[in-house]
């Protein structure tokens, strides 16, 4: 028989309208005390602005929130914690230069007299640490720490203010495997602990691996809270996205490859950071790039764009040498980068969508110093249409996008470009299943366009879906270049881990 859990969250009929947008229609639900509850949901589904609402960062809504019995109206963020109520940010905001332990306390410290207690200071937060089998202390400066180590500093700031009730908006988007694998034990030990945890994702598998719970939200509908073990992962998938999609990344089309070199590199060496990387992309082909976090792929394709200065080697586009100093030189000779870290290098912030879908096209839309308006608005719609954008309006500002529809539009400013070469860093991260299949579609239909791909991602199932080829790279060195025919998983992370690799003098 169930056993009777009491709630610790009660949503009642919650509404928040932004201008132009139902964020949130009416959801209603509850999350029980030490659980963990997913909350999933297409891009745009209202996730993020329903933890906000939990959290005190948005409080102006309709409906009310019970926080064990009690109504809240938590004014701002602080107050939700003087509760226990904690929200851990994807990008963890600490100050570098001071101590572990003081950001922990931050404003919070214990004192004596008219002084800050350091040493009961740093004695509490050391306890926290190690119930948290972290391996630095409340001494250490937080600057030199890794992502994930400061996200659990994050955490640990939470238990420190007593925390009940821990969200994470999407952690593990840029941890390392080995991190996500800490943070899940850490999540499991405060569920024993009668913590609660509220777990935003786009990855299923994480979803099945630590959810009890989970609550569905559709164009900010509640639309079913149930048991994890009672559905599999295409049943999810329709529930959150309303339709059949395929969750695996899979070419739908015989590939369009030729033997015409348009891009080679030899040896390309950025001092200090990778070494000798040398492999060639064909015309119309997928080359993927595999490898863990930290091999330093991402600084090979942005030594390639200009975005960081080669200190050694050649780079040849179409059989011709080119010597790219700067990512506006890389554009004009044809190539286009899609950064992963698209929050902060994909577009405007004072642009609307039509103006950063544009971006790269503006020269081309202008005649005679005159903007065509109505070309840059054909081919706006046109991509809004093909990458799913919601809300569908060329003229929102980007900047007021949920997270990965604003990723979307950065996809879509460089689908549209002009680039002969397109390379894409982790194009899927933090963007829905449903937009996922659409990219992947686009970039097939680019292929068939004459287009080259190159595709950095830490997804093996997508490198291996999409790829024609697939490089792995380690450490800074290329180790490996696979043709991929019946290649597996194990395949590839044997030699991302240095079980296997084709060079002797490994590491730089
Ligand atoms: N500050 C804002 N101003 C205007 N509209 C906003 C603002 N914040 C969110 N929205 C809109 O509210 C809706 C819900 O956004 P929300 O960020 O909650 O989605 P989400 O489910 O977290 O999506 P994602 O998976 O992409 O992070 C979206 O249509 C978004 O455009
Ligand atoms: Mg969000």
């Amino acid at each position: 028989m169930e056993k009777h859990t009491e709630s610790i969250v009660k949503f009642q009929n919650i509404s928040k309208v932004f201008p132009g947008v139902k964020a949130l229609d009416g959801v209603s639900f509850d999350i029980k005390k030490g659980e963990i509850h997913a909350l999933l949901g297409e891009n745009g589904a209202g996730k993020s602005t329903l933890l906000n609402t939990l959290h005190g960062v948005n409080n102006v809504y309709e409906g009310t929130v019970e926080i064990k019995g009690r109504k809240v109206s938590y004014k701002n963020a602080n107050e939700a914690i003087q509760d226990g109520i904690v929200k851990i940010h994807q990008e963890v905001s600490l100050i570098p230069e001071l101590t572990v332990g003081q950001n922990i306390a931050l404003g919070h410290e214990p004192r004596k007299g008219m002084f800050i207690d350091y040493k009961k200071l740093h004695q509490e937060a050391n306890a926290i640490l190690s119930k948290m089998k972290c391996s630095f202390k409340s001494e250490d400066i937080a600057g030199t720490l890794s992502t994930g180590e400061m996200q659990m500093i994050a955490i640990a700031k939470g238990l420190y203010h007593n925390a009940q009730l821990i969200s994470f908006d999407e952690p593990t988007a840029s941890l390392s495997n080995q991190e996500v694998r800490t943070l899940f034990s850490i999540i499991n030990d405060l569920k024993e602990n009668g913590i609660t945890i509220l777990y935003v994702s786009h990855r299923l598998d994480e979803v099945f691996d630590i959810c009890d719970r989970a609550t569905v939200l559709r164009d900010g509908k509640h639309i079913e809270t149930f048991n994890i073990k009672d559905v599999n992962r295409e049943q999810l998938i329709k529930k959150m996205v309303g339709r059949d999609v395929s969750a695996y990344a899979v070419r739908t089309k015989p590939s369009p490859k030729t033997n015409q070199k348009v891009l080679e590199v030899e040896d390309l060496s950025v001092k200090g950071v990778f070494e000798d990387v040398s492999f060639h992309l064909h015309k119309g082909e997928i080359l993927g790039f595999a490898g863990l976090v930290g091999s330093k792929r991402t600084d090979v394709v942005r030594a390639i764009f200009g975005a960081e200065q080669k200190s050694g080697g050649t780079v040849k586009i179409n059989g011709v040498t080119v010597n790219i100093k700067s990512p506006k030189q890389g554009v004009q000779l044809g190539i286009g980068l899609i950064p992963e870290n698209r929050k902060t290098q994909g577009f405007i912030k004072y642009f609307d969508n039509a103006n950063n879908v544009g971006l790269t096209k503006m020269e081309k839309f202008t005649k005679f110093g005159l903007l065509n308006h109505t070309k840059k608005m054909e081919n706006c719609n046109y991509y809004i249409d093909e990458i799913n954008l919601k809300p569908s309006d060329p003229h929102y500002m980007t900047s007021h996008l949920s997270g990965g529809n604003q990723q979307k539009v950065v996809i879509a400013k460089w689908l549209s470009s002009d680039a002969e070469i397109l390379i894409l860093d982790e194009p899927t991260k933090g963007v829905d299943v449903g937009a996922k299949a659409e990219i992947y579609r686009v970039l097939e239909e680019l292929l068939e366009k004459g287009k080259s791909i190159i595709v950095v991602s830490s997804e093996l199932p997508e490198v291996l879906g999409l790829s024609d080829r697939i490089i792995v790279m380690r450490e800074g060195r290329k180790v490996k270049e696979f043709e991929n025919h019946n290649l597996t998983e194990e395949d590839i992370l044997q030699y991302a881990m240095g079980v296997n690799s084709d060079v002797k003098n490994e590491g730089i």
